[in-house]
């Protein structure tokens, strides 16, 4: 299957630091189609041979056995070519053309990786060059808009030239390998679904922890901040694939309309729960591994005035049969104690105790998504009885069964970006995100955007390093429940 992807952006960081090495990893597992042509579309005046000693250079920052060694890399890059263009200029448009001419694909895929007040632009250009044929294919790169109206500004402009089933909107999340073992734990697995619903569950949460700053991005985080960054899409995906019905098969658009469900689902905002059950903070300076770091308002391209939040921590409800009354927590936040990506799901406790157990003592699944890929499962379990204790009055112990998929599947475990990739490049659009589900995370994300333009405390400091600030603890704390790391 000949294809040639497109990056726009093709000097940007997201090409270097994700793409290009992703499509190494699909190109070296054998697994990238073959017959393929990457071409790099970026401002700087570049031959073909200059594009791929800069990709060369860049691979020396991959990580160790992520990285290529010279032979690989010179075959590799015999894929790698370079187009030049101003993206705002129709003439430029001309220039890529002419190269897409040069061979017939069964393919093109265009790549959007650059700034989304380009993608309109971008699409006009590419359907007035004809670019837009039915063997297109395009992929966007969040962030998708700043609100409703940006967003949907976009999907209507992105809409006219190209077919819904021919858009791909990245989530990058939903290419992790454990959020599709999510999917295959709920819905290839008969033993959880029977539990998967109020009667046994007491609340869900939804933690992305990072210990990284804003590095050098922070003129975008600006305008950003996490809750744009992580919880419109990320989180509410993670939210989604939990809480979803099970689809009737395995179809892009059947996954996407009980995702859809969810969404429309979700609880709609008052004054009170917006005051009560949404908190954000802002990192000031702390200590991370060790390392002393400066507070997100000492960082580069940031207002020493900052209200931008750096830190959320939200509950919310789904208000449908399966789901009425039970909170799920979503928190997420840079400059944290530690980098995490995990899911728990905590059940209710034994209706009757008889043992002596571990105060607050009920069952938890844990989905870890970052650093480790893996589900534990915590029971309680009698360990060694003490001399005159019958099996009534002992003590429960808790113990976990730990199930390690990057040891259990090991080399075979496809990255996030590769997988999206590759599912671009066969036209599965399984793991994006359709427009009216975008729409529906903005319209459930706004009021809280609203909120805070008006509210004039700002949000609460955190020392980098800490898990946030303590009215985090003191929300969930209310519910009667506290977050994973304080259990
Ligand atoms: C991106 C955000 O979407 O996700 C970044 O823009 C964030 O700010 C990143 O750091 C986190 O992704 P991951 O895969 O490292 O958890």
């Amino acid at each position: 299957m000949a294809f040639d992807l497109v990056f726009f952006g093709g000097t940007g960081d997201l090409v270097w630091r994700k793409l290009m090495p992703a499509l190494f990893q699909a190109y070296r597992h054998g697994t990238l189609p073959e017959g393929g042509r990457i071409i790099g579309v970026g401002r700087d005046d570049l031959s073909d041979e200059q594009y791929r000693q800069q990709i060369q250079s860049r691979f020396e920052q991959v990580e160790g056995d992520k990285r290529p060694n010279p032979e690989e890399f010179a075959r590799f890059a015999s894929l790698l070519c370079y187009v030049r263009m101003d993206l705002s200029k129709p003439e430029s448009y001309a220039v890529l053309s002419a190269r897409l001419a040069e061979r017939t694909t069964d393919h093109v895929v265009m790549y959007l990786s650059t700034a989304p007040s380009l993608f309109t632009t971008v699409c006009e250009q590419l359907a007035a060059n004809g670019l837009n044929t039915p063997k297109t294919r395009i992929v966007l790169e969040k962030p998708l808009g700043h609100d409703l109206t940006s967003n949907r500004a976009i999907n209507v402009a992105v809409g006219k030239v190209f077919k819904e089933q021919q858009i791909f909107r990245i989530d990058h999340y939903l290419g992790k390998p454990a959020v599709q073992n999510l999917f295959a734990l709920r819905f290839g697995n008969a033993l959880f679904e029977p539990l998967w619903r109020r009667e046994h569950i007491a609340n869900i949460q939804i933690t992305m922890s990072e210990e990284l700053g804003v590095e050098k991005r922070g003129g975008f985080y600006e305008t950003t901040g996490a809750l744009r960054d992580m919880v419109q899409n990320h989180a509410l995906q993670l939210l989604c694939a939990i809480a979803m019905e099970p689809p009737i098969n395995v179809h892009a658009d059947a996954i996407r309309d009980e995702k859809l469900k969810v969404l429309r689902a979700l609880k709609r905002w008052t004054p009170e729960t917006l005051s009560q059950h949404v908190i954000r903070g802002q990192y000031s300076a702390g200590n991370v591994l060790g390392h002393a770091v400066p507070g997100y308002r000492e960082e580069s391209g940031v207002s020493p005035s900052s209200s931008t939040e750096t830190f959320v921590a939200l509950r919310t409800e789904i208000a449908n049969w399966r789901w009425a009354g039970v909170p799920f927590y979503i928190r997420t936040g840079k400059r944290m104690a530690s980098r995490e990506a995990h899911i728990q799901i905590n059940f209710r406790p034994t209706p009757h105790e008889i043992f002596n157990s571990p105060v607050g003592h009920a069952n938890k699944l844990v989905i870890h998504l970052q650093p480790k890929d893996g589900l534990e499962l915590h029971l309680f379990a009698q360990g060694q009885s003490k001399r005159g204790e019958g099996s009534a009055g002992a003590t429960l112990s808790p113990v976990h069964l730990d199930l390690d998929f990057d040891k259990r599947f090991g080399s075979q475990r496809v990255g996030a970006y590769e997988r999206l990739l590759l599912d671009v490049l066969d036209g599965r659009l399984n793991l994006f995100v359709r427009s009216d589900e975008q729409e529906e995370a903005w319209r459930w994300v706004e009021p809280i955007l609203r909120h805070w333009q008006n509210d004039t405390i700002g949000p609460r400091p955190y020392a980098a390093g800490t898990w946030g600030p303590s009215a985090s603890s003191a929300m969930i704390a209310r519910d009667g429940f506290c977050w994973s790391e304080e259990t």
